[in-house]
């Protein structure tokens, strides 16, 4: 393959150190490192949120235009820093009216009622940038229905300064696709015969991401099965036929880890460092997390930890219908996260009355990485799955997943078994309480029973890897079979 250096512009609407909401920052935080690693020039973009802060970045001298159909240009500012333990810069659109107010997509009070605007304001911005930064991209990678305009923005009323740019989606969520009304074909500029069935229309309405699918020059998802899955109705939330026309550009890349990040033997955040040659340090977490929960200490205790969303799509409705069942076997049980309401008090409930169950609601990235590293097992039962990265932090952690096979998930996880000591984690397929329950059941045995198997298990997982570098190279393949450079083959993916 042709080690040409690309000009990469990644535009993202989170990356992890600035602002993150879920596995997208941590996407958009690795992946263009790895991809610079390649020998190629990357950028980054994002919108300066109100929580970034400021004072830590640079100011970019002149501000950034921003035509709006009819709202005219409106004028943003833009800062910069480099990505973590990177080369790889970061550029944030800031622009108060749009970005200054607590929280990424939404409030207490909900979904804000001109995300519209705020997201196709700045994948216009990000365009902007380019221009401004005298930066020519070949490939412009977008990433869900936040910069889904982009593919066909290049193509329209940005196609004088990105004739020769080719563009990327991926989709890390098919479920929220960017649905407006229709009048946001205005503020877009793109022209309303794009407004049409096999374009931006769908159920009388602007769906981003379908169009966004239908332009950009490939479309890429975070696993090879959620690639199939999404082409069929059970996972592809209405747009299973529209992706299916499109499946010759559809490329399934299973996301990596950062090892910097997530990984015993480094992790500042955990209560004691370990590694497979001594596990010790792992004891000292699993303690450290009882105390943190109020659980009580004890060395041989599964200790199952979840780290998520409460959304529907983890699979909280099926945790919550058997978690009494669970917490009647001699576990322990954490549960890091929040979101819907019934979540929050319903498990609220469950840690008020079992002692075994600890529970934290909101957001705690030391939190997750001390879930991590002292939990025994990790409880993952998904719906969907796109990729799913905490299964695959767990595996370093030698914390074995129990998960549901579907998406990444599935990918990532080899079932035990139990006759040719084979496998890295618990699996179960259908989606129903039953399956979980004794899928746990089953693991607690193991845990109980066959202390070898559980310990050679942990050792399995813990020398996985998934790499980054990796995933970055199926992504190089793409931007050149899209570039159609030296006829590079299409890439089988
Ligand atoms: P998704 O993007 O669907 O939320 P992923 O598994 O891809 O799922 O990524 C979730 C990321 O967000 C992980 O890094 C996880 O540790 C983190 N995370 C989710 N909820 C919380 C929380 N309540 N506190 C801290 N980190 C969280
Ligand atoms: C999404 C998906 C998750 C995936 C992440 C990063 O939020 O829900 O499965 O790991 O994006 O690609």
């Amino acid at each position: 393959m042709s080690q040409e250096k690309l000009k990469v512009l990644f535009a993202a609407s989170e990356v992890v150190g600035f602002a993150k909401t879920g596995g997208l920052a941590d996407v958009a935080g690795a992946l263009p490192k790895a991809i610079k690693k390649l020998g190629h020039d990357i950028i980054v973009v994002m919108p300066r949120y109100y929580q970034i802060d400021k004072s830590q970045l640079t100011k970019l001298e002149a501000p950034l235009g921003v035509p709006m159909g009819a709202m005219g240009e409106l004028w943003a500012g833009v800062y910069t820093t480099t990505l973590a333990q990177s080369e790889v810069p970061v550029y944030f659109i800031d622009y108060e009216r749009y970005f200054g107010r607590s929280g990424l997509y939404d409030d207490h009070e909900g979904s804000f009622e001109d995300n519209a605007n705020r997201f196709i304001f700045f994948s216009k911005a990000a365009l902007q940038l380019c221009k401004m930064l005298h930066f020519t991209p070949d490939i412009i990678h977008a990433n869900d229905w936040h910069t889904a305009a982009i593919p066909l923005l290049m193509k329209t009323r940005f196609v004088h300064d990105f004739a020769f740019a080719k563009s990327v989606l991926t989709i890390h969520n098919l479920q929220h696709q960017g649905n407006f009304h229709k009048n946001i074909m205005d503020v877009m500029e793109v022209g309303w015969d794009h407004y049409n069935s096999h374009e931006f229309e769908s159920m009388n309405s602007v769906n981003l991401l379908k169009g966004g699918i239908m332009h950009a020059d490939a479309v890429t998802t975070v696993s090879k099965k959620y690639a199939q899955e999404i082409q069929t109705p059970e996972f592809g939330f209405g747009l299973q036929d529209h992706i299916g026309a499109h499946s010759d550009k559809l490329f399934g890349i299973l996301n990596g880890v950062d090892y910097d990040e997530w990984n015993p033997s480094v992790d500042n955040l955990i209560a004691k460092k370990y590694d497979i040659d001594d596990m010790s340090g792992k004891l000292e977490c699993k303690r450290d997390i009882q105390r943190h929960f109020n659980l009580e200490v004890r060395e041989n205790v599964p200790l199952i930890g979840f780290v998520g969303r409460f959304v529907e799509q983890k699979g909280i409705g099926l945790i919550a219908t058997v978690i009494n069942g669970l917490l009647d076997m001699d576990v322990q049980i954490v549960m890091l996260g929040a979101g819907e309401k019934w979540a929050d008090g319903f498990f609220g409930n469950v840690a008020y009355h079992r002692p075994n169950f600890g529970l934290h609601v909101g957001y705690s990235d030391g939190l997750a990485h001390k879930i991590e590293a002292g939990c025994d097992m990790f409880l993952m039962p998904s719906l969907f799955e796109p990729c799913g990265l905490n299964q695959i932090y767990s595996l370093r952690y030698g914390t074995l997943p129990i998960v549901r096979a579907t998406g990444g998930l599935d990918d990532t996880i080899v079932n035990f078994d139990e006759h040719h000591q084979h496998g890295n984690g618990f699996k179960f397929y259908d989606a129903a309480p039953e399956a979980l329950y004794y899928t746990v059941l089953w693991a607690v045995e193991i845990y109980y029973k066959d202390k070898a198997a559980f310990k050679d298990m942990q050792e399995r997982a813990m020398k996985e890897h998934f790499s980054w570098d990796d995933s970055a190279k199926s992504y190089e393949a793409v931007y050149q079979y899209i570039l159609n450079r030296h006829n590079t083959p299409k890439p089988i993916l």
